[in-house]
C-alpha cells in the first residue's frame, strides 16, 4: 500500500501544484520520480467518450457503445439494469485505457426545457439518486471511476458558465442535493464533478460550503473535486473553496499561482496537501486496474438494446399494440431510416453499431409488406411533399408507424429548448396521417418532454423511446411486436403545455441570477400541489398486461421514526403476458409546521411476473423518508402525527393507502428569541408552558375589556397573536412588573430550560 503521506512529504511545492491541475484535456500529471502514474479521465456519462490524443478537447472519439441516454436509464426503474450498464461502461473504459468515466448527471430536471435533460435522470431527487448509486456501484465495481456531476444546482444550460442559481437552503436540500448526497454515502463515486454555475453568488467551483463543509465535511466524501471544464476562474480561490483538480490543463500560470499563494502565507500548504492526497489516492486506486484488451461488442449492443426496451414508455395504446399479424405496414418518419439515438454536446459518442430502425422493423415482421415514407426531413425545414406522399402511404396499409424523432439540434449540451413542440412537419405529418389512418402508432425520439395536445387524439398509440442509443432500431421493434412487453414508466412529467410548467415563471432567469421560485414544487410535487392536469404523469407507463396491487401492509401502525417501516403489497400479474412492473411508494404527511408537498417518492422497486402470478413486493421506508428539512433548525426533522403511506402504479395511479402514525425520536431546541411572536410561543411546546400563566391574564383582561362574553374581545386577540410577544407586552408598558425585554428574557430563560 502506497503511503501517501510519505509521498506528498517527499514532493515539491510546484509538483504538488501542477497535480492540482490538469497536464492535457483529459489527464493528470504524472510525477515518474515518485511512481505516481497519470490519471486518464473522458466523457461518459452513456457512453464513452475517448479521444485519441489526450490534447484534444473535442474531436472524433474512438467507438464505444452508445448506450440509452440517462432520461432512458431512469425510465427503467430497474436498479439493478443500471448497474450492469455501469459494469459494461468499466468493460469499455478498460479497454480504451480510461480510468474515469465523467458521469453520472444527476441534476434535478427543473423544467423540460433543460437542454441537457436527456443526460440526467429525474424531476425526482429520490429516484435519481438511486440510479445514480446503482451506476457508480456499476462501474466501480470494475476499478474504474466515475465523476458525479454538476455539483451543484446547474439545472439550464443558459448562460450556465456565469449565472447563479438562486436557491433558498430548504429548497437546496430536498430537492438539489439529495440525489449527490444519496450517491456519495451509498455509493463512494471516486470523483465530484464542481459546477459551472454560480449557487447564491458563490461559484461552485469555490463554493467552500457546498465543496468542504456539507460534501466533505457532512457527507463524509473522501474522493476529490474536479471542475467541469473550465469552470475555475480564481484557482487559488478555488482551491481554498475545496476544489481539488482543475481542468482541463496545461494551465501553467494557474500552477504557478498556487505555489506562490502558498509562499506568500495566503494558502496554508495543508490545504494544497489535503487536495494532493485526495487526487493521489484515486491516482494510485486507478493504477490498480490495468487496462487495454478489448470489449465485447457485440454483447455490450444487446445489452444496449435491452436497457433500451426496458426503458421505453408505452404511453398510450388502444389494444393495436402489440402488432401482430397486420400485412401491410407503412412505416414514415425520417427517423426509421436514420435513428436518433443521442444528444449534442460531450455525451456525443462515436458508436460501434447503430441499428437501422427500419430493418430492424423487417427483421420481425416476417412476411408482412413495409412500405417506407420520409414523412419529414432531416432538419427543421418544411416540405409538404414529403407528408402527401405519407398520406398515400399511410391510407392504403393495416397500420401506420410514425417515427418520430426531435431534429439532432434541439436538445444539447450548451443550450436549452425555447418550447416543448416537435417541428411544424411533423406535427402537421402526424394529423394528416392520423385523418386517413386510424391505426397510427407514433413512436417518439427525444430526451425530454414534447407537448402532445395537437395530435395525440388521433393516435392509436404512443410509444416514448426516449434517446434509445445505439441499438434503440432494434429496441423499437422488440416493443411494437411485443418480444420485449414495455415497463418503463415516466421519471419526468409529460405537461399539458409550457406555461403549465413550475419553473415557467422564473425562467431561465436575468440579470446574471435565475430565482428557484418555485422552491421545492419541481415536477410531479407542483403539479399535484396546483392540481394542474397534466399529459401524462410522473411514473406513468403502460404495459401489455395488467397488474393488481392487494394486500396492503404495513409493519407498525404507530412507529418511531429512528425505527423507520417497512411496506408490503401483493402485485400480481392479471393479465396474459409477462411482464414487469415498477411499484411505487410515496409518503403524504397529513400535517407539518412548514408545507411540504402533497406526494413525495420515497421507495421503489420492479417485479417480473408471470401471468396469473402473485409476489409480495415488501419495501423500507427508513427516517429520512419521512423527514423534511427546517432551516430554523438546520437539519432533517420529523414530527409526530400521521403519514399516508401511498402504492401506486403512478403517482397518479395510487392502488392502495395505509395511514400509519409517526413518533419523532427528536427532542428539537426551541426556536423562540426575543422577536418571536404570540403564536410561536403558544405553538412552541415549551413556550407554551412558560407563557401559559401570563397568557391567560392577558385574554382575560382583553375579554374583559370588551364585556366579557364568550367572544368579547376575540378578534383583537387574534390581532395579537402574529404580533411579536415583546410588542403586546410593550403595549402594557408601566402595568408590567418589569421592562419588557427583561420579562421575555425571563421566559426565554425558562424555555431553555427545560
Ligand atoms: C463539459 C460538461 C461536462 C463534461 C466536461 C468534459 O462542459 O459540462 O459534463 O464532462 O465538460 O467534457
Amino acid at each position: 500500500m502506497t503511503d501517501i503521506n510519505d509521498l506528498i512529504k517527499q514532493m515539491t511545492l510546484e509538483e504538488k501544484a501542477a497535480l492540482c491541475t490538469g497536464a492535457s484535456s483529459w489527464t493528470t500529471t504524472p510525477i515518474e520520480r515518485l511512481g505516481l502514474p497519470e490519471l486518464t479521465v473522458s466523457d461518459g456519462p452513456h457512453g464513452v467518450r475517448r479521444v485519441a490524443n489526450v490534447s484534444d478537447l473535442i474531436s472524433t472519439s474512438l467507438p464505444a457503445t452508445s448506450f440509452p441516454t440517462a432520461s432512458c436509464m431512469a425510465s427503467t426503474w430497474d436498479v439493478d439494469l443500471i448497474h450492469s450498464l455501469g459494469q459494461a461502461l468499466a468493460e469499455e473504459c478498460i479497454a480504451l485505457k480510461v480510468d474515469v468515466i465523467l458521469g453520472p448527471g444527476v441534476n434535478m430536471k427543473r423544467t423540460p426545457l433543460g437542454g441537457r435533460n436527456f443526460e440526467y435522470y429525474s424531476e425526482d431527487p429520490y429516484l435519481a439518486g438511486q440510479m445514480a448509486a446503482s451506476f457508480i456501484t456499476g462501474v466501480q465495481s470494475k476499478g474504474v471511476g466515475t465523476s458525479l456531476k454538476h455539483f451543484a444546482a446547474n439545472n439550464q444550460e443558459t448562460q450556465r458558465l456565469t449565472i447563479s442559481s438562486e436557491v433558498d437552503e430548504r429548497t437546496l436540500r430536498e430537492i438539489y442535493l439529495p440525489a449527490f448526497e444519496t450517491a456519495v454515502k451509498k455509493a463512494k463515486p471516486w470523483t465530484v464533478m464542481c459546477a459551472y454555475n454560480k449557487l447564491n453568488g458563490t461559484y461552485c467551483s469555490e463554493n467552500y460550503r457546498l465543496l468542504v463543509e456539507i460534501l466533505k465535511e457532512e457527507w463524509g466524501y473522501e474522493g476529490f473535486v474536479v471542475s467541469d471544464w473550465g469552470a475555475v476562474h480564481d484557482r487559488v480561490a478555488s482551491l481554498k473553496g475545496g476544489l481539488d483538480l482543475e481542468m482541463p490543463g496545461p494551465r501553467d500560470r494557474r500552477v504557478k499561482s498556487v505555489a506562490e499563494a502558498v509562499r506568500s502565507g495566503e494558502v496554508d500548504e495543508s490545504v494544497l496537501d489535503e487536495s494532493v492526497r485526495r487526487i493521489m489516492r484515486i491516482v494510485f486506486k486507478a493504477a490498480e486496474t490495468s487496462k487495454g484488451n478489448s470489449f465485447d461488442i457485440n454483447a455490450h449492443h444487446s445489452l444496449a438494446r435491452r436497457i433500451a426496451a426496458e426503458g421505453m414508455v408505452l404511453l398510450k395504446n388502444d389494444g393495436i399494440l402489440p402488432l401482430k399479424d397486420q400485412q401491410h405496414i407503412a412505416v414514415i418518419g425520417h427517423g426509421a431510416e436514420d435513428a436518433h439515438f443521442q444528444g449534442g454536446g460531450s455525451s456525443h459518442i462515436n458508436p460501434t453499431l447503430v441499428d437501422n430502425p427500419f430493418k430492424e422493423l423487417q427483421k420481425l415482421a416476417k412476411n408482412a409488406e413495409l412500405t417506407y415514407s420520409e414523412g419529414y426531413p432531416a432538419g427543421s425545414t418544411f416540405d409538404q411533399k414529403l407528408i402527401d406522399a405519407a398520406v398515400i402511404n399511410a391510407r392504403s396499409a393495416d397500420v401506420a408507424l410514425l417515427y418520430v424523432a426531435l431534429p439532432d439540434s434541439i436538445e444539447s449540451e450548451g443550450y436549452d429548448r425555447s418550447n416543448l413542440d416537435l417541428t411544424p412537419q411533423e406535427v402537421s405529418l402526424i394529423k394528416a396521417v392520423t385523418a386517413v389512418q386510424p391505426r397510427t402508432v407514433v413512436i417518439l425520439n427525444n430526451g425530454a418532454p414534447v407537448v402532445m395536445g395537437e395530435w395525440i387524439n388521433g393516435t392509436a398509440a404512443v410509444v416514448e423511446a426516449w434517446m434509445m442509443g445505439q441499438a434503440g432500431g432494434g429496441a423499437i421493434a422488440d416493443v411494437l411486436y411485443g418480444k420485449v412487453n414495455p415497463s418503463g414508466k415516466l421519471a419526468e412529467t409529460f405537461p399539458l403545455k409550457l406555461v403549465d410548467t413550475p419553473a415557467q415563471i422564473n425562467f431561465p432567469g436575468g440579470n446574471g441570477e435565475v430565482r428557484y421560485g418555485e422552491g421545492l414544487f419541481i415536477g410531479y410535487r407542483y403539479y399535484d400541489a396546483k392540481e394542474v392536469p397534466v399529459q401524462f404523469p410522473f411514473g406513468h407507463g403502460m404495459s401489455y398486461t395488467t397488474f393488481s396491487y392487494t394486500n396492503p401492509k404495513v409493519s407498525a401502525v404507530t412507529f418511531k421514526d429512528k425505527d423507520g417501516l417497512t411496506v408490503s403489497v401483493d402485485v400480481t400479474n392479471t393479465g396474459m403476458v409477462v411482464g414487469k412492473e415498477a411499484v411505487q411508494v410515496y409518503v403524504h404527511d397529513h400535517k407539518s409546521e412548514l408545507v411540504r408537498p402533497p406526494k413525495e417518492l420515497k421507495a421503489f422497486t420492479k417485479v417480473e411476473l408471470q401471468p396469473g402470478e402473485t409476489r409480495t413486493v415488501t419495501l423500507a421506508l427508513d427516517f429520512r423518508a419521512f423527514a423534511y428539512y427546517h432551516p430554523g433548525f438546520q437539519q432533517w426533522i420529523t414530527e409526530n402525527g400521521e403519514v399516508d403511506i401511498l402504492i401506486g402504479a403512478s403517482s397518479a395511479d395510487i392502488r392502495c393507502i395505509q395511514t400509519v402514525k409517526l413518533e419523532s425520536s427528536l427532542d428539537l431546541p426551541s426556536l423562540l428569541d426575543r422577536e418571536s411572536t404570540v403564536r410561536e410561543w403558544m405553538e412552541d411546546r415549551r413556550g407554551k408552558l412558560a407563557l401559559a400563566p401570563l397568557f391567560q391574564q392577558m385574554t382575560a383582561q382583553i375579554k374583559a375589556a370588551f364585556g366579557g362574553g364568550e367572544e368579547a374581545g376575540m378578534d383583537t386577540l387574534g390581532f395579537l397573536m402574529d404580533m411579536p410577544l415583546l410588542g403586546v407586552l410593550d403595549f402594557q408598558g408601566s402595568a408590567l412588573p418589569m421592562p419588557p425585554e427583561d420579562l421575555v428574557d425571563g421566559l426565554l430563560a425558562q424555555v431553555r430550560q427545560n
